[in-house]
């Protein structure tokens, strides 16, 4: 199956708008890094599974059978994607991203070796991915990354290395992004597994910004001291919305320990005096009734994408990547922020970028109501790496920290703008970006005059609003799917 022959089959990709100059056009997605688009094929495979719907917990009705068969069917989907061996490692399904899965390994992990008091982390970690670990170790410490700002690459290996030398026999374990969620940027994983197991410690891996883009193995053929321990993502990152996040993990990491969570569907035994654990993976991690119809659907999301071959996914997505990087480069006034070689830095389809003299949030505004243009601005839930990525600018500003617009005007300094790639993205998808960029860069007090600053910051139309009920009403969307089954306002 060649990689482009599902990039239509999405839903959503023809969601038109209407804009602030009353044009209604189609929407271009660029914000797949905060949540990517269904894959159709994969939401009809839950579809067709929901007239069976049933409780996985019971056992013997037909549908019974029928739903628990599809479940197992999504956690060896899952195992198989990452290459994960089925008799060592488990998948768990747990929560609606990867903010979950990574308490709870923080949680388990930390009550596993409690000598061990110190985490590693990287200064590109996504909040998911440091403040649990800031909650449940002793200590953290930030491992700085190569190059400077604003052209910063991947975790610094030297440094990180003197950091397991620094807090020898103390680091429990290393929790690393596979790629950031602000510039895409990709760690060398199985080289900071190699460096972990070398000093005792294990590694966590954050790839919910990867798997979407590229292929990932838990092992690696160069060596079992490689290999991952932990392996967390987000379905509703994997063209799955409405599904779980996910964790695999090597079974040795949980067993002869009580899972963090406990409830129904977990145990062998309750009494009245106590209980005893399920010795089955992943049942014993999964307490409750599971996201069965998520699960389902991102086991055929998962699918999917191994039939497309992600490799070559991969190489669609980078052409498209190396021509947005070239064209925003070379428009003067656009800032870019991560190291730009993709040789020394390589990178997935993941571009923040500011423009000389407007806000964030303007820029942002003004493709999205103009443009049709969805891309995100802020800080992408990841604070100290894009103020580390700013730091040069705002230390330009020459603010006097104490005078009463400071604040004001650091927070509408503060963040990017934050263009981001998925396997349906089209050509015309990043034109309209660079058309828009063009026009802002062109216009800029224009713009402006359109917009006032409310009290949180934001850029708010003068005279356009686009209410969420006008496109979207979930009152009105249950009438009509009431007309459908024949049921008027009368009969209810
Ligand atoms: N934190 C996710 C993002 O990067 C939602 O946008």
């Amino acid at each position: 199956m060649p990689p482009d022959c599902l990039t239509h089959d999405f839903i959503g990709l023809d969601t038109r708008y209407r804009l602030a100059d009353g044009r209604v056009s189609r929407r271009h997605y660029l914000d797949s890094a905060a949540s990517t688009l269904a894959l159709r094929c994969a939401r009809q495979v839950a579809d067709d599974l929901l007239p069976h719907y049933a409780n996985t917990h019971s056992d013997l009705h037909f549908s019974a059978r029928i739903v628990s068969r599809a479940y197992e069917w999504a956690h060896a989907r899952v195992l198989r994607f990452l290459r994960a061996d089925p008799e060592r490692h488990t998948a768990i399904f747990a929560g609606s991203g990867c903010t979950a899965a990574l308490n709870r390994l923080a949680r388990a992990l930390a009550a596993r070796r409690p000598e061990r008091d110190v985490v590693l982390l990287t200064l590109m970690e996504h909040h998911a991915n440091d403040l649990p670990h800031r909650k449940h170790a002793g200590r953290v410490v930030h491992a700085p990354l190569t190059g400077d700002a604003p052209a910063l690459g991947a975790v610094d290996l030297a440094a990180l290395e003197a950091l397991l030398h620094q807090y020898r026999g103390r680091v429990n374990y290393i929790a690393v992004s596979a790629a950031s969620n602000v510039t895409g940027i990709v760690n060398p994983v199985h080289a900071i597994a190699a460096l972990a197991h070398a000093h005792g410690a294990w590694i966590v891996v954050d790839a919910s910004q990867y798997l979407a883009h590229a292929p990932l193995s838990i092992s690696d053929t160069g060596g079992a001291d490689r290999e991952l321990d932990t392996v967390v993502f987000s379905g509703h990152k994997l063209y799955a919305p409405g599904s779980p996040g996910v964790m695999v993990a090597r079974r040795s990491l949980l067993e002869d320990q009580e899972p963090d969570e406990v409830g129904g569907g977990m145990v062998e035994d309750v009494r009245l005096n106590g209980y005893q654990i399920a010795r089955r993976f992943p049942d014993r991690e999964e307490a409750g009734t599971p996201d069965l119809i998520g699960a389902v659907q991102l086991g055929a999301a998962l699918a999917a994408l191994e039939r497309a071959g992600l490799e070559r996914v991969h190489a669609l997505e980078r052409i498209r990547l190396r021509a947005l990087l070239d064209a925003l480069a070379a428009l003067p006034g656009v800032r870019l922020y991560g190291e730009l070689d993709l040789e020394r830095a390589p990178r997935l389809g993941v571009v923040s970028f500011n423009l000389d003299g407007l806000e964030h949030g303007l820029v942002t505004a003004v493709l999205n109501d103009y443009h049709n243009v969805a891309v995100r601005n802020g800080c992408f839930c990841a604070h100290p790496y894009v103020r580390e990525l700013l730091k040069p600018e705002l230390w330009a500003l020459e603010l006097d920290p104490d005078a009463p617009e400071a604040a004001a005007l650091l927070e509408r300094r503060q963040g990017m703008v934050r263009a981001s790639l998925g396997w349906y993205t089209h050509e015309e998808d990043i034109a309209a970006l660079l058309t828009g960029i063009r026009d802002l860069l062109a216009r800029p007090e224009h713009y402006r005059a359109l917009y006032r600053p409310d009290a949180d910051g934001r850029f708010v139309h003068r005279a356009f609003t686009a209410p969420a009920e006008r496109d979207f009403d979930p009152d009105a969307a249950l009438e009509r799917a009431l007309a459908r089954s024949g049921v008027t306002r009368n009969m209810l």
